[in-house]
């Protein structure tokens, strides 16, 4: 690349300690957005966010209200004539249970092996501290950033987004750009750096199954009434079919095939199928006959039992028939399917084989949709340089399976095309007991930040 970065480069140097000092701060915030008891260290987190950004010089700085976590907004728009980015990231953590799996407690992070040991060190912290480090190289050395930044940072990503796509809609006209960046995903196996092109959907449900007001005496009543755990359980046996196949009718219908071209670029990526199983702990692979593993990632859509209970759990026997049994069910969805078709495909299907005797209710918790980047756009190619340059090799190019509903809503809201730049990788456990983030990934991450800015001043979007 021929723009020169010593400066910067010498900036990220010399502020290794205050940057992990301020880092770790940032993982001592217990932001677990879906638990309410959290609500003010979820406000907290944002607070930090914003006023470091207000701190180095970005302006509007606020905390917006959209009735539940708030938007973190902030903008920096004096490089004229150059691109303008919408820089997404989330500050919000998954829940820690269960908490006796840590080696550490989860919002005490401590610094070993090369990585640092926290929830949402990786997921999505790294990448909330990496922009607000590459921010703040540019600011401080220079005096200015090459291109302009609206930096829109989202407390309830873990939760579902439930304010997002309105506070979107609500605030369009200011956040009009020429792409979005979305940085909250990571490298490929075996560290080697990727972008993502590629995210499913989601549906996540609720079954409740209710057949009385208390749990009652298994035999006083046993014979008579139908027994909801036993309803439940008989639900979701007819969920799937024995090969792993989703049984829900029309559950497939608008699922884009692959063509050819697409199981080639799948096929390209090194997968060896016994390392995969090893390294993450797996029994073994299992799932949709006919298709490799990162075809199943990328492309096929899920069902998944994520929780289930009702009546006892404790030590010895105790002889009831619970009152009620619950399962949480979600789906992740893949091009073109349609998350409300999904759900109500899936609630009809449920209330179709509810068994008679007890109360069956579907309710959708959260959904989101799937989305599929371009891998030839300007800004696309702009990243993939930048990590050439920092990390020495060409990007792999992903369909990954988790989700983050922001990218199909700044696509379908704001026109905008999305680029997911990330720098975690595969054995971070994100969601996961012991979670971490290697330290050598967050600071390549900053430098190449650092240079992407500068990049696309050079590139004609
Ligand atoms: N960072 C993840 C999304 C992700 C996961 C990207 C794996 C690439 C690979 C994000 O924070 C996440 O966990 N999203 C949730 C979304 C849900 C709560 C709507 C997910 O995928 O479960
Ligand atoms: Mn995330
Ligand atoms: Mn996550």
């Amino acid at each position: 690349m021929a723009a020169d970065f010593a400066d910067l480069d010498a900036f990220v140097d010399r502020t290794a300690d205050e940057r992990l000092a301020d880092y770790l701060d940032l993982l001592r915030l217990p932001s677990i957005g879906a638990q309410k008891e959290h609500d003010g260290d979820v406000r907290a987190a944002a607070q930090f966010v914003a006023e470091r950004f207000e701190q180095m010089g970005f302006e509007h700085v606020e905390l917006s209200e959209t009735g539940g976590h708030p938007m973190v907004y902030a903008d920096w728009l004096h490089a004229e004539g150059a691109p303008t980015v919408l820089v997404y990231a989330h500050y919000d953590v998954q829940p820690v249970d269960p908490l006796e799996l840590w080696t550490r407690p989860p919002f005490d992070p401590v610094v070993e092996g090369g990585r640092v040991w926290a929830r949402g060190a990786a997921d999505d912290k790294s990448h909330v501290h990496a922009h607000l480090w590459a921010a703040r190289a540019w600011l401080e050395t220079r005096g200015k950033l090459p291109v302009n930044l609206k930096i829109v940072m989202e407390g309830e990503e873990e939760s579902g987004s439930d304010h997002f796509d309105s506070w979107i809609v609500a605030n369009r006209d200011r956040l009009k750009a020429d792409f979005a960046l979305i940085s909250d995903t990571g490298f490929y196996e075996g560290n080697k750096p990727a972008i993502t092109v590629g995210l499913r959907g989601l549906v996540y449900t609720q079954i409740d199954v209710v057949g009385s007001k208390v749990d009652l005496h298994s035999g006083s009543y046993g014979g008579n009434v139908q027994n909801p755990a036993n309803a439940l359980a008989t639900i979701i046996a007819r969920l799937k079919n024995d090969d792993g196949s989703v049984a829900v009718p029309h559950f497939y219908d608008e699922v884009r095939p692959l063509t050819p071209r697409d199981r080639q670029e799948f096929a390209r990526m090194p997968l060896d199928e016994a390392s995969f199983t090893k390294e993450h702990g797996l029994h073994s692979v299992w799932g949709d006959p006919g298709f490799s593993i990162l075809e199943r990632r990328g492309a096929r859509p899920t069902l998944d039992v994520n929780g289930i209970w009702g009546g006892y759990q404790g030590e010895g026997s105790k002889t009831i028939i619970p009152a009620h049994a619950h399962a949480k069910v979600s789906c992740r969805l893949v091009a073109d399917m349609d998350p409300h078709k999904t759900f109500e495909r899936l609630r009809d299907f449920v209330m179709s084989i509810a068994p008679q005797g007890v109360d069956v209710s579907v309710t959708k918790i959260n959904d989101g949709m799937w989305s599929l980047t371009p891998i030839d756009h300007p800004a696309t190619k702009a990243a993939a340089a930048c990590l050439v340059d920092v990390f020495g090799e060409q990007p792999y190019y992903l369909r990954e399976g988790g989700s983050i509903p922001a990218g199909a809503t700044f696509t379908r809201e704001l026109g905008l095309p999305v680029v997911l730049l990330g720098f975690t990788q595969p054995d971070d456990q994100a969601h996961a007991p012991n979670e971490s983030m290697r330290l050598d990934n967050l600071e390549g991450g900053i430098r190449t930040i650092v240079r992407y800015w500068q990049k696309l001043a050079d590139t004609p979007l």
